[in-house]
């Protein structure tokens, strides 16, 4: 591959409020000279060029980046990196930020992670793989609750059921073989449930090594309080207090480090973000999973005090050089809150006019993400679950989610609801 000599046309895929985050860092890099996003939003829309293209079909992208002249791909959702787009665009000598089909495994695959982690003796919750109901069925009965069960594949956040008792654990296992989450559930994975607070945790990998990325805490469940059903996540606040610089140096040397190394020894090096889910148990950070790109809605925070150049930092990845390059963060917190359609994370009403984001924007420290919008006949219309991000900064987490929701409350969109407790932990921790 040619050294990728800036400044560049750029191919961004993807359509959620991450790429639109993603899109404003990417637009405001001295490195990016032309940005392409496929298919993108409305809101990427004001900063750079929306394109149709089938992601799918590799030698379409490919076609499309040699008319374009694009120089690298930023390829936002796991989909087409668990397909193998990147390793397509490699064939065709075009640079991509974000792994191949094997290592993207660590997000694609339960199993494939957990195996890895047994080999480098990274730690995370005890595990059993089955893909034959009955036997699933005697390990829980024999284990007890609580105890956590997941369809081994993609199963868009929906496959993980964390059961209090046995019977809900059972009734999951007959849910997953009776395939109720289509080929996702074909074998599960079940785990020994760990207690502790959740953190996200994120690193930028060029396949031998790895530099940290920020941290985040998301709020997955639909309801205030963290109930009701999980969703793609309601709203994520960054820094995570929970990860002191002490933590984070274990993450880093007992978690991702083991794993860019691991993946490196098997021929098969992991460039790209790579995205840690951990519980921080009294015993020390454990991983609950990997995602093979940047968190939706953490994206949105992380970019809003993310000070640097990202193209620069994705280059450097692409090219083996990010060891030495050191990621510049704004000293402030941000906190983004989702809004979402009614009937989120079930069907969403769509179709609904949305007014007043510019309103919002004239706050200080705020921005507003699009994720599921669409323009029709002019207006700004609901099209999906998540709709928008509302994203502030402050001195304080309690100063940026003020800012949030006051940015929330400018908004006008009759079918939109939100969590009203972004930031709980965070703020509680402030005092
Ligand atoms: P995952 O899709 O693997 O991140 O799981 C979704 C959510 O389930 C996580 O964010 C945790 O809240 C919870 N979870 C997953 N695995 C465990 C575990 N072993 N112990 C406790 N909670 C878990
Ligand atoms: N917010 C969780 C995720 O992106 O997987």
């Amino acid at each position: 591959m040619q050294t990728l000599d800036a400044p560049l046309t750029i191919l961004l895929i993807g359509s959620g409020g991450r790429e639109h985050a993603l899109a404003a860092a990417i637009a405001r890099s001295p490195s990016c000279d032309r940005l392409l996003i496929a298919p993108g939003n409305p809101g990427t829309a004001s900063l750079g060029t929306n394109v149709v293209l089938d992601v799918a079909d590799h030698q379409a992208v490919i076609a499309f980046c040699r008319t374009m002249g694009v120089r690298l791909v930023v390829v936002g959702p796991e989909a087409p990196l668990v397909a193998g787009l990147v390793d397509d665009l490699e064939t065709a000598g075009i640079a991509a930020f974000g792994p191949k089909r094997i290592p993207a495994q660590l997000e694609g695959s339960k199993a494939f992670t957990k195996e890895l982690c047994t080999e480098c003796g990274i730690p995370t919750a005890a595990y059993a793989r089955f893909d034959e109901a009955q036997a699933a069925r005697d390990h829980i009965r024999a284990q007890g609750a609580p105890i956590v069960v997941k369809a081994d594949g993609l199963a868009a956040g929906k496959g993980v059921v964390v059961a209090e008792s046995v019977d809900e654990a059972l009734a999951a296992i007959d849910m997953m073989f009776s395939g109720g989450l289509g080929a996702a559930g074909e074998a599960v994975v079940i785990e020994e449930f760990m207690a502790g607070e959740e953190a996200s945790f994120f690193a930028i990998s060029d396949g031998t090594t790895a530099i940290p990325f920020g941290t985040a805490q998301d709020h997955k469940r639909v309801g205030d309080g963290d109930t009701g059903p999980n969703t793609g996540g309601m709203g994520a606040y960054s820094p995570a207090p929970v990860l002191t610089p002490a933590l984070e140096a274990q993450v880093m040397e007992r978690i991702v480090l083991p794993t860019v190394a691991g993946l490196k020894d098997r021929g098969t090096p992991y460039v790209g973000v790579l995205y840690a889910g951990l519980m921080i148990t009294e015993a020390g950070p454990k991983l609950i999973e990997y995602n093979a790109r940047f968190g939706d809605p953490e994206c949105q925070v992380l970019m809003t005090r993310f000070a640097g150049d990202i193209v620069a930092i994705m280059v450097a990845a692409c090219e083996g050089r990010i060891g030495a390059i050191e990621p510049v963060w704004s000293a402030e917190p941000a906190l983004t809150v989702v809004m979402a359609g009614e009937g989120y994370p079930g069907t969403p009403k769509r179709g609904g006019v949305i007014k007043g984001i510019a309103d919002a924007e004239s706050l200080p420290g705020v921005t507003v993400f699009h994720a599921g919008t669409a323009l029709k006949d002019g207006a700004l219309v609901a099209n999906g679950g998540r709709v928008l991000n509302v994203t502030a900064t402050g001195r304080t987490v309690r100063e940026a989610r003020d800012r949030a929701y006051a940015g929330v409350d400018r908004i006008r969109w009759a079918d939109g609801f939100c969590r009203r407790d972004i930031g709980w932990r965070a703020v509680a921790r402030e005092g």
